[in-house]
């Protein structure tokens, strides 16, 4: 999912505040669900899980909070701005709570665990507080507020992957959809909070995944994105369950399962995210060379391009190590377009350290970059062990110099795609104009043609005529015909 204009990519704090569908459960008990979600790909997919097990105790879920008895936000904690919106929003529902007392207002997700106590008790923001291993709690947990009661599930799980529950889809337009494959991280980047809030790592049953995409492909989508956090430590491992005695056939990494998905359909496309620079191995590249369905576009988040900086960081890799991952790439997948994650200020840094990460960048010239200023998060490695002792200022200055220098690099990338053919997945009308169409190429970059009678869903030559750092132009050639 990029975002979709270089503005964006700068500011980027994942998606924000976004309203779920309207969607209507085979059974209705008459009371009406809204969700909002912010942050990561994660967040968005885990509230199509929660709204699947709201409908199937009779909710319908609803575009509009007004009309809704449950509100329910979906939270992000990465950095504190995410965490500052969300505390805003649910002023907002306070308000409205007090014009209509019935109404029940929930948080969810990551920041659940950690503000429990003041959101519930001392701030008294909300009702219900479900962290992101609760979601089959849910109707309980309405039904305990219904009795006068706060109620609160945080507790964090070592297998819960929701692997049977079928998201109800909600805002993809029924083209591209996200497939979560694993749960939580082990990780422990000293910056990162995401190990506290969404607990231990587990893989998702690899059958479970593969029904999930058949099922998706036959609603008519056309495109998966397995997500996890680390997908590179997918491992799913049927000894360790009892299931099988053999252990040579017992365990499934990333590699195979992405072949498995890639087999369901040559019409169905692949992508993943996100990749850890220190597990991605050859075999998964091997993979993406052997299948044309499987995208030519690798999110690999390198964080800082320098050695000390990483070892701060706790990313278990070095400068050169990461490089040798690149080179791999290339050797591999060709024409495979690299997008990155970057921190500018973290712990120390010095300008030595920062300017390490700008010759990083001009070596690889990544298509794409997410780029933040280091923001310290509560109990995390680095709070605990490192001063923030970078300033502001210079934080924010690193963090230009960043940027200016990716948004040279990504015109660089897309100037150097004129002249070429693509073929694109049609994702519906562009942001402008009902005539002209968008998709996206295998790079993921973003293409906007003339519509020329082209539908939703169906893949498309364009010849590649003009670009902006942002997106593509190009002009339709011919419709595929499908596998
Ligand atoms: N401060 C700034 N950026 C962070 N990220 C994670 N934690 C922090 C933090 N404390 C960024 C990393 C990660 C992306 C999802 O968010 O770059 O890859
Ligand atoms: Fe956070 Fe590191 Fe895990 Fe990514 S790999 S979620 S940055 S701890």
């Amino acid at each position: 999912m990029k975002p979709s204009t270089q503005e964006d990519k700068v500011i980027d704090e994942g998606r924000q505040g976004e309203a779920i569908q309207s969607t209507a459960p085979a059974r209705s008990n008459g009371k009406k669900l809204y969700v909002e979600s912010y942050g990561c790909q994660m967040n968005f997919s885990d509230s199509e899980v929660v709204a699947s097990i709201m409908a199937s105790q009779g909710y319908e879920t609803t575009r509009n909070a007004d009309d809704a008895d449950v509100v329910l936000i979906n939270t992000c904690s990465i950095r504190e701005n995410a965490e500052t919106r969300v505390r805003k929003r649910l002023g907002d529902f306070k308000k409205r709570k007090e014009s209509n007392p019935e109404l029940v207002v929930g948080i969810l997700g990551c920041m659940a665990e950690r503000l429990k106590k003041s959101l519930l008790e001392e701030e008294k923001l909300v009702d219900l507080v479900a962290g992101p291993d609760a979601y089959r709690d849910l109707p309980n947990l309405v039904d305990e507020v219904g009795t006068g009661q706060r109620a609160v599930n945080v507790l964090l799980s070592r297998d819960e992957t929701y692997a049977d529950i079928s998201p109800v889809r909600l805002d993809q337009g029924g083209v591209s959809a996200f497939v979560t494959i694993m749960r939580g991280c082990d990780n422990m980047c000293s910056f990162c909070v995401v190990p506290f809030t969404r607990g231990r790592e587990r893989s998702r049953d690899p059958h479970t995944i593969v029904n999930e995409c058949k099922e998706l492909f036959n609603a008519g989508y056309r495109e998966v994105t397995l997500l996890g956090q680390n997908v590179d430590s997918y491992r799913w491992n049927l000894s360790s369950k009892g299931e099988i005695k053999d252990a040579s056939q017992a365990t499934t990494n990333f590699a195979q399962l992405m072949e498995m998905v890639a087999l369901v359909s040559p019409d169905l496309r692949v992508r993943f995210s996100t990749s850890h620079p220190k597990d991605m191995t050859d075999d998964v590249l091997e993979v993406m060379a052997k299948y044309e369905n499987i995208c030519e576009y690798i999110h690999l988040p390198v964080q800082s391009g320098h050695t000390d900086v990483l070892q701060r960081m706790n990313r278990g890799y070095s400068r050169e190590w990461y490089f040798s991952r690149i080179e791999a790439i290339r050797k591999y997948v060709a024409n495979c377009a690299i997008s990155t994650d970057i921190i500018s200020g973290f712990c120390g840094e010095t300008e030595e350290e920062h300017e390490a990460t700008l010759s990083l960048m001009d070596k690889v010239r990544y298509e794409y970059a997410y780029m933040f200023k280091y923001s310290e998060r509560p109990k995390t490695l680095a709070e605990r062990r490192f001063d923030d002792d970078v300033p502001e200022d210079v934080k924010g200055r690193r963090l230009i110099e960043i940027i200016d220098k990716q948004n040279s690099h990504s015109l660089e990338a897309n100037k150097n795609d004129i002249g070429k053919v693509y073929k694109i997945l049609v994702e519906g009308p562009s942001r402008r104009s009902a005539e002209q169409y968008c998709g996206r190429n295998g790079r993921n970059s973003m293409v906007i043609f003339d519509r020329n009678g082209v539908e939703k869903g169906q893949y498309v030559l364009v010849k590649i005529t003009d670009c902006t750092s942002a997106t593509l132009l190009g002009e339709y050639i011919e419709t595929c015909p499908s596998a």
